[in-house]
């Protein structure tokens, strides 16, 4: 038998399971409809929040730019593919964000891994929210920690509890002499729920203890504190010793960045293995970043318009009985529970025209599958009614409502 039957097998089991994930393809533009298998659909699922991945000043300033450098950086950034382009993006950002510095890599995955892989080792101690984002359990999993500790979600009671004893265990030097260094790291909005980490308690916790804090404001950045990120949101610029964030939700493209101060940043720079080995942003891609925060910091209306969209929605499913759980932004979760019945419930969304995909295990636990909805702010009203009446007739047929 090949070595690799026992994963076409888990494959079998999984599409037995209903935890199978068909993809999709998409036939035109990412934005609010668009069409999969030659038939239109209300796109009700994409992290494009702010409409920048097919907004039109975007692309210009990216078809520019490809005219004057091409398409590609051409090397890793150390060696001779680092851009002005690249340089102005870093420094765009870290305005937006209000931090000292910042810096860009291929994606936010890339930048979670490291953020923290870079300056955490064996001997060193973490503290993680226990729904932080693949990205930073791969990264901890990477940086072969061996003291960590996992709290219950947003509990600030349990964060303290474990900061004691992470203070405990820090008493022992590590083998090189110096004190093993404490992380504390959340999500900022946390991604399948849309509720928003406790900030400005992890930051006072994590100053009583001397702690490191670390957030990942991939969902929060060009929605939260009027599109500058949940840093402005709790008034904490300059406050978080580690701000990530991604260049793929609301900026429409590809990317990660780190923000902080200038030396930490200046420390990533020079140890970082995925920006010392992996080749920079396009140069289209660097250009959208650009645009993306001369268009957000020049004006507010599509923050607000994205935020108005989604008070209209959760109104809407509420009045119609569905559960939407804890979200405090956008992102619109409704939870049905069994993993089948979230394939049932967005197969049958797909045939009124609404594209919703399900999520389920391993991106929520087992039990706990949802419907997660993002509108975006170039939805229009007439959209949303569309949607919403949709999941009206399907729930009532499948009696979740
Ligand atoms: C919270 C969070 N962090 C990081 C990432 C990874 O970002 P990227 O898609 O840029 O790799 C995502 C995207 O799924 C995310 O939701």
């Amino acid at each position: 038998m090949n070595a690799l039957q026992p994963y076409y097998k888990t494959i079998e089991g999984m599409k037995e399971k209903g935890l199978y994930t068909p993809i999709r393809v998409l036939e035109s533009p990412q934005g609010p409809w668009f069409t999969i298998d030659g038939k239109k659909l209300l796109n009700f699922c994409s992290n494009n929040y702010l409409g920048f991945a097919q907004d039109k000043r975007i692309a210009a300033a990216a078809i520019k730019a490809i005219k004057k450098y091409g398409v590609g950086a051409g090397a890793v950034r150390p060696i001779s593919g680092n851009l002005t382009l690249h340089m102005e993006a870093e420094k765009a950002l870290a305005k937006l964000k209000g931090a000292e510095a910042a810096f860009l890599l291929p994606g936010g995955f890339i930048a979670n891994i490291v953020a923290i892989a870079t300056i955490v080792g064996k001997e060193d101690i973490v503290i993680s929210d226990e729904l932080n984002h693949a990205s930073i359990i791969d990264a901890i999993k990477l940086a072969q920690v061996k003291t960590k500790f996992i709290y219950k979600h947003n509990d600030m009671g349990e964060l303290e509890t474990r900061l004691k004893e992470a203070v405990s265990v820090a008493k022992t030097p590590k083998s090189d002499g110096t004190k093993p260094i404490i992380l504390v790291v959340s999500d900022g909005v946390f991604s399948m729920d849309g509720d928003i980490a406790n900030l400005p308690e992890i930051v006072r916790l994590a100053k009583k203890y001397n702690a490191i804090t670390m957030v990942d404001d991939a969902h929060g950045e060009g929605v939260l504190g009027e599109g500058r990120g949940i840093a402005a949101h709790f008034g904490l610029q300059g406050k978080l010793d580690i701000e990530v964030g991604t260049m793929s939700k609301a900026f429409g493209v590809l990317g990660g960045v780190i923000a902080g101060k200038k030396e930490l940043i200046e420390y990533y720079r020079q140890k970082g293995r995925p920006y010392l080995f992996s080749t920079g942003l396009t140069v289209a891609d660097a250009a959208a970043v650009i645009e993306g925060v001369k268009i957000l910091t020049k004006s507010k209306a599509l923050v607000k318009k994205l935020w108005d969209n989604a008070a209209y929605l959760k109104k809407g499913f509420q009045k119609m009985g569905f559960n939407t759980g804890v979200t405090e932004t956008p992102i619109t979760p409704v939870m049905l529970g069994d993993e089948n019945l979230a394939k049932e419930f967005s197969a049958r969304l797909f045939t009124r025209g609404v594209f919703a995909t399900p999520i389920k295990f391993p991106m929520v636990a087992l039990g706990k599958a949802r419907i997660r909805v993002m509108p975006s702010s170039v939805h229009t009203k007439k959209d949303l009614d569309y949607g919403l009446n949709a999941f009206k007739e399907v729930g009532k047929e499948l009696k979740v409502i």
